[in-house]
C-alpha cells in the first residue's frame, strides 16, 4: 500500500464515540476521508461534522448497525458512492458483557457474536474483493487486550473467546492476503476509559491508571504509516498498572467439595 494517505477513503465502524472516534480523529489527521458508522445518527453527525472541520476533510456518517447484513452493505455503497473506493476499513463497533456465565443472559450470546465478530468479518468480506483489485488496502481490526490471558479472564468468557476467534481471523487473513498488497492489523487495546467501560471509576481507587485513546491511536498511526513492504501485524498496547482496584465483578464459586 502507498504510504500517501492524503486524499484516500477509510471506513471506520463505531465512531460516534471512544475508541472509534478517536480512531476516525486519527484518520482524518492524516488527510483520509472517512465513511463513519453507528447505530444512533445523531452523535454521529455531531462526531463526523466536529471532525470534519477539525481536520479539514470529508466525513460521512452513515447510521448503520453492524449486526445487519444490508447495513453492512450500505455503509459500502455510500463509501463507493461518495469516495469511489474503499482503501481502509478500521473496525471498531463493539459491545461487553461481563457476566459470570450461568448467569448471562442467552440474548447476550447472539448480540456478541453479531456485533464483535460476525460485524467484522462480514464488513472485511464486502470491501476485500475491491482492495485486491487496486492491489492495495489495510484492514485495522480493535480485538482486545483480554486475548492476551490464556484462559481468557473469568465473567468475561464469552466476550473474550469471541475477540481470541476475531484475532485468530485476522491473522489468518494476512497470510491469505500479504501478496495482494493488504494489511491486516490487530490491536489489542487494554482497559481503556470509555463508555464501553463506564464503570471504571468504581473499580478503582486510582484514576491515572485507567488508559485514555492516545496510545491506540499513536498505534494505528504507526499501522497505516509503516512503509509499504511492511506490515504490523499486532500491535498491543496495555495499562502499565492493574487498572482495578476493587472486583471487577466479584467471582462466585465454592469448591465441588463442599
Ligand atoms: N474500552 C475498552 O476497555 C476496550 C478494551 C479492548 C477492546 N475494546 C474494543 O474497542 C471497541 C470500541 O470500544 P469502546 O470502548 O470505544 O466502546 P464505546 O465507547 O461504547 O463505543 C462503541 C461504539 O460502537 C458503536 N456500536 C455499538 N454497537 C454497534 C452496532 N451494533 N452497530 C454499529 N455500531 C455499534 C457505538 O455507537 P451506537 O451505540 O450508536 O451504535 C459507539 O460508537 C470495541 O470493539 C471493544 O470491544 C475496548
Amino acid at each position: 500500500m502507498s504510504t500517501e494517505l492524503k486524499g484516500k477513503t477509510a471506513i471506520v465502524t463505531g465512531a460516534s464515540r471512544g475508541i472509534g472516534k478517536a480512531l476516525a480523529c486519527t484518520a482524518a489527521s492524516l488527510g483520509i476521508n472517512l465513511v463513519v458508522g453507528a447505530r444512533n445518527f445523531d452523535p454521529l453527525k455531531e462526531a463526523a461534522d466536529e471532525i470534519a472541520k477539525q481536520f479539514k476533510v470529508k466525513v460521512e456518517p452513515v447510521a448503520c448497525d453492524v449486526t445487519k447484513l444490508e447495513d453492512l452493505e450500505n455503509l459500502v455503497k455510500v463509501a463507493k458512492d461518495k469516495f469511489g473506493k474503499v482503501d481502509i476499513l478500521i473496525n471498531c463497533a463493539g459491545v461487553s458483557s461481563q457476566y459470570q456465565f450461568n448467569e448471562q443472559p442467552i440474548e447476550d450470546f447472539e448480540k456478541l457474536a453479531h456485533t464483535n465478530y460476525l460485524g467484522y468479518v462480514r464488513l472485511i468480506r464486502l470491501v476485500i474483493n475491491d482492495m485486491m483489485k487496486q492491489k492495495y488496502g489495510a484492514i485495522i481490526n480493535i480485538v482486545s487486550g483480554s486475548t492476551l490471558v490464556d484462559p481468557v479472564p473469568r465473567s468475561f468468557i464469552v466476550y473474550s473467546s469471541l475477540k481470541v476467534g476475531l484475532r485468530a481471523f485476522s491473522k489468518g487473513l494476512f497470510w491469505e492476503l500479504r501478496d495482494h498488497g493488504i494489511k491486516v492489523t490487530s490491536i489489542l487495546p487494554g482497559v481503556t476509559d470509555t463508555d464501553l467501560t463506564g464503570k471504571l471509576k468504581n473499580i478503582t481507587s486510582d484514576t491515572s491508571r485507567l488508559m485514555g485513546t492516545q496510545a491506540i491511536e499513536d498505534a494505528v498511526r504507526f499501522a497505516l504509516t509503516v512503509p509499504a513492504n511492511v506490515c504490523p501485524l499486532e500491535i498491543s498496547v496495555i495499562n502499565q498498572q492493574t487498572p482495578w482496584t476493587a472486583p471487577v465483578i466479584p467471582f462466585k464459586q465454592s469448591h465441588p467439595g463442599k
